[in-house]
């Protein structure tokens, strides 16, 4: 089945068509700067863009940075405060008249690595983290995805939550080196590592295709992975929520 994927980020609202059952993706993946502030209704515009370059008419899965149960957005990492509370599957379906199965972007990309990419067939904790904006986290036991576990939002020394520390965009505010900032990632890799002795750590978001630059900086008893579809995981895992829908 083909379905079209969207992940929406703090910085770009990427798009494809994908390969449910391949983990494929069918066209070129296109990308629209997220709007300003991410408001809601202008973010359901940039939606409806996406779909209207694909000219797409089937079922829409979505990836979206906050904690999402039934749809609604139960808080609003990284974009508008506006969000909270919003059935974000509800907006977008009436931005474009599809049907639109929506959960936080970490968990789609999570899922996406453990049916195709590297975390296929593995047995015990696995953990995705995402690192872009914000640090996105999906945790996996036997396959069996938690949902909405949020590692990124722990609060870390003065920093109100770890990735106000060491998230991607951080370093390039601060123009950190790879080295300064794979030390700053690397004590974000040991918090996960204490509290849930993963037997896998997979990274992904765009910053997981530059490993090579940082993986001397993470001193981890962990094997820690880039995930097989890079920055793609995203788009890939939101296109499979619409095979999961109930
Ligand atoms: C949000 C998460 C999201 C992550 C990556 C965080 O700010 O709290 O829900 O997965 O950013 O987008």
């Amino acid at each position: 089945m083909e379905v079209l994927g969207i992940d929406v980020g703090g910085s770009g609202i990427k798009g494809a068509i994908v390969n449910v059952d391949t983990g494929e993706l069918i066209t070129e993946r296109h990308r629209i700067p997220t709007p300003k502030g991410a408001l809601p209704e202008e973010v359901a515009n940039e939606v409806a863009a996406l779909v209207a370059h694909f000219d797409w008419k089937g079922k829409v899965g979505c990836g979206f940075p906050a904690i999402i149960s039934n749809g609604m957005a139960r808080s609003h990492g990284n974009i508008h405060k506006s969000w909270l509370g919003v059935r974000v599957d509800h907006l977008f379906a009436a931005a474009t008249g599809l049907s639109f199965s929506v959960a936080n972007d970490a968990d789609a990309a999570g899922l996406a690595e453990m049916s195709f990419g590297v975390g296929k067939g593995k047995k015990g904790v696995v953990i995705m983290i995402t690192i872009g904006t914000g640090l996105g986290s999906a945790v996996f036991f036997d396959g069996v995805l938690v949902p909405n576990v949020e590692l990124g939002t722990v609060p870390y020394k003065k920093y109100e939550r770890f990735e106000y520390y060491a998230a991607d965009s951080v370093r390039k505010k601060e123009a950190l080196t790879y080295k300064e900032w794979g030390s700053r990632f690397n004590s974000f890799l040991e918090f996960v590592e204490r509290t849930f002795s993963p037997d896998l750590i997979v990274l992904g978001g765009g910053a997981s295709k530059k490993i090579k630059k940082y993986q001397d900086q993470l001193i981890l008893k962990t094997p820690v992975l880039p995930a097989a579809y890079q920055n793609n995981a995203g788009i890939i895992g939101a296109a499979m929520l619409a095979t999961l829908k109930k």
